[in-house]
């Protein structure tokens, strides 16, 4: 077996186990602000900075959406702190890579930021595979991206793990009087189409950018961590012959792999 683990059909890698083995800067409105601040503050989350050399944990994050929504813009917002507000059109993918120490694991966040142009789908899709979180970006100014959600959505559940989480972002929310998408219609479908998360952001003032991968960071650790303790229970199944009983029944089963 090689370096990569699976949670739940997601694709992960933990270096640990290996060498055993082997702050938005928002107005806080509450429509923009919907991260769940109280759960990270129940863990010790640290942000590293871009070119930090070591990770415990390793996962491989997409951003899709149709072109010009913002998806570039809030990869570089949240990792390197720029916006540009002129337009260069991402090319096949660009590279990011965010690092965040949640309770003393380093965990780094493989970011592929996609074109959004039609003309490359064919290709891009095929690098969807192993993805253990999907963020799907439109613009609440531009009534198309939204109304293409759907078939990003699609594309990302069938190419990517079944189980991957989907986060869905409406950017450029600056924009309130270019408005053509509600918060509220966004909610609804958001919940309709079981996203794990709807956030409105903006590149452009910083809104929930940086939270989007920090929220992103803080679910796939806790996905490792139900993941850690589902194996622990496996195994102390089979060293703990009364524990077994009582699995047993329980009619308990470990879902592990
Ligand atoms: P592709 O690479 O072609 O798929 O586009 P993209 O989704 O990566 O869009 P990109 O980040 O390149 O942004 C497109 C344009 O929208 C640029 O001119 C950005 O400056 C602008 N933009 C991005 N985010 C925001 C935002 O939050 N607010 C405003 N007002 N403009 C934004
Ligand atoms: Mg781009």
């Amino acid at each position: 077996m090689n370096n990569s683990n699976i949670i739940n059909n997601k694709s992960f890698q933990d270096n640990d186990e290996l060498s055993k083995n082997s702050g938005s800067e928002s107005d806080q409105d509450p429509k923009v602000s919907q991260l769940n601040i109280e759960e990270n503050k129940k863990l010790n989350i640290e942000i590293l900075p871009e070119n930090t050399d070591k990770e415990d944990l390793s996962f491989k994050v997409i951003i899709i959406g149709d072109s010009s929504v913002g998806k570039s813009s809030l990869a570089n917002k949240a990792i390197k702190n720029k916006f540009e507000s002129s337009y260069s059109a991402t090319i096949g993918f660009d590279f990011f890579s965010f690092f965040v120490k949640i309770n003393n694991k380093i965990l780094k966040l493989q970011i592929w930021d996609t074109c959004g142009q039609e003309i490359y789908q064919s290709l891009i899709t095929n690098f969807y595979r192993n993805c253990s979180l999907g963020i799907m970006v439109y613009a609440i100014n531009n009534r198309d991206s939204y109304e293409h959600l759907d078939l990003w959505l699609k594309e990302i559940k069938r190419e990517s793990n079944p189980d991957a989480k989907i986060f869905l972002i409406g950017n450029k929310c600056d924009l309130e009087k270019e408005r053509v998408v509600t918060y509220e219609e966004a909610n609804i479908y958001s919940e309709d189409m079981e996203f794990s998360k709807f956030f409105e952001a903006s590149a452009k003032d910083g809104i929930n950018a940086k939270e989007i991968f920090i929220e992103a960071a803080r679910l796939l650790y806790e996905d490792y961590t139900e993941y850690k303790s589902e194996i622990s229970s496996s195994v102390s199944e089979k060293t703990n012959p009364e524990l077994k009983i009582t699995l047993n029944k329980n009619e308990h089963k470990s879902t592990c792999c």
